[in-house]
């Protein structure tokens, strides 16, 4: 009898940790290569080649996400995130918009670079359409680093992406014990690994000892692009300005293809008198003219410093240029009405401001 009840009790634990098992959430990593699959020679230095180490390498480094979520991952491509693309950025929509589908995934991280991590959380933000989480998180130092921050990144942004809490907040990066929106999130450093930063808006919340918490209130931009379909993307280029500028660079890009430029002005979005005539003149061939700033904080605002009416000048409001940029390729391919793009840009600096 005493044999029976002791096999009963075996029966029965086994039974709940399959339970405890099933119930664990099921996240889906999507490897796209950077630092965080980064190696180099020294463990001290800090040069190295990014994108070298697979995906299953990366979720076998932390073995502690085994411990919170059921995970599978596969590896989207394997480059430095400066080479990102346009190609790459829809084969991402599109494997995400296939994965959010299923109703086993829970949520999903992408890993990635982080000099374009900014770009690419917009683009994702404004076209994938899902309550699901989708986290970007990446790599300061290589994964042969002392102290290297890719294995506590990649395991934070699995709980971010394992929570409820997460969901509806639109796509997310997650960086250092800190989770950004999308349209805010900024690189402000070129090496510190304290390096991502939402400063117009301060980050969504925090990411510590496997639990996220939030300071915001779910929310995401009304807009939506849909991208399904397209296998090329409008070409749109930023100008950067500066004292002494000359037209030559933006004399080259009138002829040249663009449907788009964002002018990465000085102050509020301010345009040297060289080139003014020569975006007025890109505005007359058709081409939309967004006007950005090359500072860091702040908005670049409206018929402010610029009679932009008069110009059908857009102003990026709280995109920087890089952003901007995003947004207008967006814009693009569905509308070339250079009021309708402003309002895309009054829509998106709404929110979580
Ligand atoms: C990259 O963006 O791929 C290189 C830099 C980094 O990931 O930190």
């Amino acid at each position: 009898m005493k044999r029976l009840a002791s096999i009963l009790a075996a029966a029965l634990l086994i039974l709940i940790s399959h339970i405890a098992l099933g119930q664990k959430p099921n996240v889906y990593i999507l490897a796209t290569g950077g630092t965080i699959a980064g190696t180099g020679a020294s463990s001290t230095g800090t040069a190295y080649s990014a994108g070298q180490v697979a995906i299953q390498t990366l979720i076998d480094a932390v073995p502690q996400i085994q411990d919170i979520v059921q995970v599978r991952g596969e590896q989207v491509v394997n480059i430095g995130s400066q080479d990102m693309s346009d190609e790459v950025w829809l084969r991402l929509v599109e494997r995400i918009n296939e994965l959010v589908q299923d109703p086993d995934i829970d949520g999903i991280v992408v890993t990635h670079g982080t000099d374009t991590m900014e770009e690419t959380a917009l683009f994702l933000d404004l076209t994938v359409q899902t309550s699901k989480p989708v986290v970007l998180t990446g790599a300061m130092r290589p994964s042969t680093a002392l102290s290297a921050d890719g294995p506590l990144n990649l395991f934070n942004a699995v709980v971010v992406a394992a929570s409820q809490d997460s969901r509806d907040r639109g796509v997310m990066v997650a960086m250092n014990g800190q989770v950004h929106a999308a349209a805010q999130v900024i690189k402000m450093h070129t090496t510190s690994v304290e390096s991502f930063a939402s400063p117009n808006a301060g980050p969504l919340g925090t990411v510590l000892n496997g639990k996220v918490n939030y300071q915001t209130a779910p929310g995401h931009a009304p807009l939506h692009f849909d991208v399904s379909g397209l296998r090329t993307l409008p070409k749109v280029g930023i100008i950067y300005s500066h004292s002494g500028i000359n037209a030559d660079m933006a004399n080259a890009m009138l002829g040249a293809g663009y449907q788009g430029i964002v002018h990465a002005g000085v102050g509020n979005g301010n345009i040297h008198k060289a080139i003014f005539h020569v975006l007025d003149k890109a505005r007359a061939n058709g081409i939309i003219v967004v006007r950005s700033s090359r500072v860091p904080t702040g908005p670049t605002t409206l018929e402010n410093e610029v009679d932009d009416e008069a110009h059908q000048f857009v102003a990026s409001q709280w995109l920087n240029p890089q952003k901007a940029r995003v947004l207008l390729i967006l814009s693009l391919t569905c509308t070339h009405d250079w009021q309708q793009i402003q309002e895309y840009f009054n829509t998106i600096s709404t929110i979580h401001i």
